[in-house]
């Protein structure tokens, strides 16, 4: 058996997997988000390390598997988070998460900076989710704090080095801080100059698949669990997730809608030339890549949407109401920039709109507006991908869009190409825990572990008159963003 942790940013999840793929335990903690101020998201590193252990332990006392049966651990981790450590290692200050968009100033200052170059190096744009602008965040507004920072790591590779005494963080996760030379894996030793960071902060770079050492004596005391256990280094959680859903080779793209949303690609290299509009990140799959764009709110919307006008109904009731309205939501037109749209716009200040109430309209039609809208909003990714030549014919949608027929053949309309799900999907938790089989030698390759531990589910096809409708609501769609832009500039 092995275990994957994912840890996301409202809960970690613990799956325990067998050779076959299957799951055969799980268990779950939650954890609180600190928004104190607005743009502000932190977490405490203990409450990671304390639910793990809790889930671990529940996970051990419920299910028939003993620490023994236990072979290997791997992780999936919430991106971008900033964890300062001190020269004791001990955590400095509150982890500032992805979410968190307090940096714009810094962003600004590194474009200043470092111009055009910031792409070429990185394949990203600064942007206020990721890791460096939140280093000088720290560096100009807590001296105190930034003096004794010693090293930084990203949330798993935290938790990583509670469980084995190492420091370390996987390529996959690393790209996402834009500090790392995306084509070497290195760190870039010009930004850290140029930025005033001292390269001795960045830690030891490892593969996804690579050994990171054994379960330590003092983490067996605390959760029970084996020091003869395995240790590797893991993936960010879009690169995990794009593993478990079989995202390895460039025939499929995925979309995945949790509380943000995200359109990932595979690619072989680092050749194309996205200028950062989407993310390029490095994959799992050891020297392979991966691209993506974030829509902030895409399960956020709904879910905004839910809380403020069906409170009292289910998730699965308020989307399948959506049944009752029709394409194009009878005139109805959302887009879902209600905290800011990072890709294609990298906008923090937009925000979303209904256009065209009507006097008519019901709720289900403002439901089926925010499921259509969030799939517009990746349908502005998938165009981009198009237009740079992408050779996919089938998109796997994962996460809350694909829990409903009804969304996942809007997605299909909408996308005008094949969507498929996963049969009994389990997440990047799945990823993370083919990254444990694989770095102990249950396969040669991620690929051949996909093809034992990976099954899809129904196909969704497009329907050409409703495609063709879409299409045409997309180009409206598609005006919207610079048309509102002034209300919120
Ligand atoms: C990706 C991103 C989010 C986080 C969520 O760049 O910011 O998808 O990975 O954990």
């Amino acid at each position: 058996v092995v275990l994957g942790v994912d840890l996301g940013t409202s809960a970690v999840k613990v799956s325990a997997i067998n050779k076959r793929g299957e799951v055969v335990a799980q268990a779950s903690e939650s954890y609180d988000l600190q928004q104190s101020h607005p743009g502000y998201s932190e977490q405490n590193p203990e409450d990671w390390v304390t639910q793990t252990t809790k889930a671990i332990r529940e996970l051990l006392k419920q299910s028939e598997i003993t620490a023994a049966q236990i072979e290997g651990l791997s992780y999936s981790g919430q991106m971008h988070g900033l964890v300062l450590l001190d020269e004791k290692n001990e955590v400095l200050r509150p982890a500032m998460l992805w979410n968190d968009t307090r940096t714009t100033k810094q962003c600004q200052e590194i474009t200043d900076k470092i111009g055009d170059k910031f792409v070429d190096i990185t394949g990203n744009r600064p942007l206020e989710g990721f890791t460096l602008p939140k280093l000088l965040w720290v560096k100009e507004n807590e001296p105190d704090i930034w003096q004794q920072a010693k090293t930084f790591l990203l949330p798993k590779d935290y938790l990583r080095y509670r469980m084995t005494g190492n420091l370390a963080m996987d390529e996959s996760d690393a790209t996402g801080t834009v500090l790392l030379d995306i084509k070497s894996g290195q760190w870039s030793k010009e930004l850290c100059d140029e930025l005033g960071i001292s390269l001795s902060m960045c830690p030891p770079l490892i593969e996804s698949i690579e050994y990171a050492g054994n379960i330590s004596d003092e983490y067996q005391e605390l959760s029970g669990l084996s020091t003869d256990i395995k240790v590797f280094g893991g993936a960010a959680d879009n690169a995990a997730g794009a593993v478990g859903a079989g995202i390895l080779s460039s025939d499929k793209a995925m979309v995945s809608i949790g509380t943000s949303g995200v359109v990932l690609k595979y690619e072989n290299d680092t050749q194309k030339e996205y200028r950062g509009v989407v993310q390029y990140e490095r994959h799992a799959f050891p020297k392979k890549f991966y691209s993506m764009g974030v829509t902030l709110a895409a399960g956020f919307s709904l879910s905004w949407f839910k809380k403020t006008f069906a409170p009292d109904e289910s998730f699965n009731d308020v989307v399948a109401s959506a049944g009752k309205s029709s394409i194009g939501a009878n005139g109805l037109l959302f887009t879902p920039y209600i905290v800011g749209e990072r890709a294609p716009y990298a906008d923090v200040n937009i925000r979303g709109s209904f256009i065209g109430i009507d006097g008519g309209h019901q709720r289900y039609d403002f439901v089926r507006a925010v499921l259509e809208g969030i799939i517009f909003s990746f349908e502005d990714l998938i165009k981009l991908y198009q237009q740079n030549g992408a050779d996919f014919d089938t998109i796997v949608s994962i996460g809350g869009g694909a829990k409903s027929p009804l969304w996942l053949q809007i997605q299909a309309n909408i996308f005008n190409c094949k969507v498929v799900s996963l049969e009994n999907e389990q997440g990047p938790g799945m990823g993370a825990a083919m990254i444990a089989a694989t770095g102990l030698g249950w396969f040669t390759t991620l690929t051949d572990c996909a093809q034992s531990f990976v099954h899809y589910g129904k196909a969704y096809y497009p329907v050409a008159d409703q495609a063709e409708k879409y299409q045409k609501i997309y180009k409206l769609y598609q005006q919207v963003y610079a048309q509102t832009k002034p209300i919120t500039a």
